[in-house]
């Protein structure tokens, strides 16, 4: 098999388009892409000029993070970009099918709509005190319903558990040949479970999503990235805007990639994991609190018996968290983000007013 078997047939090959900088690049006299000749006086970076495609020195950098080789990553505006980019390479217009587990990340089932796929949702299990995959059933229906794509979010939005390798392991083979098997590790930086990439050799049917947004602390610059095997990156490429990433945010991204910006970041990972499992504490002392879900991410989904009165109670006192009443199995869900200790002293004595 090669990983263009689970790309659309009419996809396989096309070149998407050609913007000037693809066409032609290098030069000294760039008249060829209808731009300003002159920069603004405030301008440090040259954005009178489009940027690269594909910033070659953070692409460079972000596969030299993550442990791969530079053609197996794209550079996308955050991994929702990389996620419809995904659905579209995959799925035939009006005929795809996609497989989620609800509740999960709501971006899967918007791009999938956005191109008139359908939706097959394989429920998480649940026993009131931790969410799990239904592995066995995920590949049944899968298979069942030719879904083209599966995505899977580990660790989980927003119920925060991780799938272990050996079963991640499984589901690829089981669906080798058959569905392009997407896992979403926007939050990998805080799990313990190891990531996805180590099977991207073993599997061509593998494509893994990663992001600046959360550990590293640049959601505002909208840099992310999806990698799989090279011959899949190019069809995505080839579906990505001409000039997708921005050179502010190139650079912004690679900064964040230095020695020394990582170094902040794990201690930043490393403070946030010490406050989460002190507000887990808290939160379970609570009288109205009624459970408090194991968590690999930064945020904590929290039940309560009162979820409305606490919410309503908590944007009275500008305190924003994410009610959870759209997913039938999460009616008295709160998802709380894991803030700095300040921010979780406030969101604690707020909720203990409620109590
Ligand atoms: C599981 C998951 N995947 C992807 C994203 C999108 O992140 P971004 O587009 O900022 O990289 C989010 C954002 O919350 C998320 O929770």
């Amino acid at each position: 098999m090669s990983a263009l078997d689970y790309v659309r047939a009419d996809l396989r090959g096309y070149d998407g388009y050609l913007s000037a900088r693809k066409q032609n690049s290098g030069g000294q006299v760039l008249l060829n892409a209808n731009e300003s000749p002159v920069a603004q006086a405030f301008d440090t970076l040259a954005l009178n000029r489009y940027p690269e495609p594909q910033p070659q020195r953070l692409r460079e950098a972000m596969a030299a993070y993550y442990g791969t080789a530079a053609e197996q990553l794209l550079v996308t505006r955050g991994s929702d970009e990389a996620i419809d980019l995904l659905i579209r390479a995959a799925c035939v217009p009006g005929q795809g099918r996609v497989a989620i587990q609800s509740p999960t990340f709501g971006m899967y089932a918007v791009c999938a709509r956005l191109h008139a796929a359908e939706v097959i949702d394989i429920p998480l299990l649940s026993d009131g005190k931790q969410f799990s995959w239904n592995v066995q059933g995920m590949i049944e229906q899968t298979l069942a319903n030719g879904a083209t794509v599966l995505f899977l979010c580990s660790p989980a939005n927003p119920t925060g558990q991780s799938l272990p390798l050996a079963q991640m392991q499984g589901l690829l083979q089981a669906l080798k040949g058959r569905c392009l098997v997407v896992i979403d590790e926007a939050y990998g930086e805080y799990s313990t479970q190891p990531s996805a990439l180590s099977l991207l050799a073993q599997y061509e049917n593998l494509a893994v999503l990663k992001t600046l947004s959360k550990a590293h602390a640049l959601a505002g610059a909208r840099v992310g990235g999806v990698i799989a095997d090279p011959a899949l990156i190019a069809v995505l490429k080839a579906c990505q805007a001409p000039y997708p990433i921005a050179k502010p945010s190139a650079e912004t991204a690679l900064q964040a990639l230095s020695p020394q910006a990582l170094a902040a970041t794990r201690s930043a990972v490393d403070l946030c994991l010490e406050q989460r499992q002190r507000l887990h504490n808290a939160l379970l002392a609570l009288q109205d609190v009624l459970h408090v879900y194991p968590s690999d991410a930064n945020f904590l989904l929290v039940r309560f018996r009162n979820p409305e009165q606490q919410h309503a109670h908590l944007l009275k006192n500008g305190i924003v968290v994410r009610a959870m009443a759209q997913y039938p199995a999460l009616h008295d869900c709160l998802r709380i983000t894991v803030g700095s200790a300040e921010e979780n002293n406030a969101l604690l004595t707020h909720l203990a007013e409620q109590a």
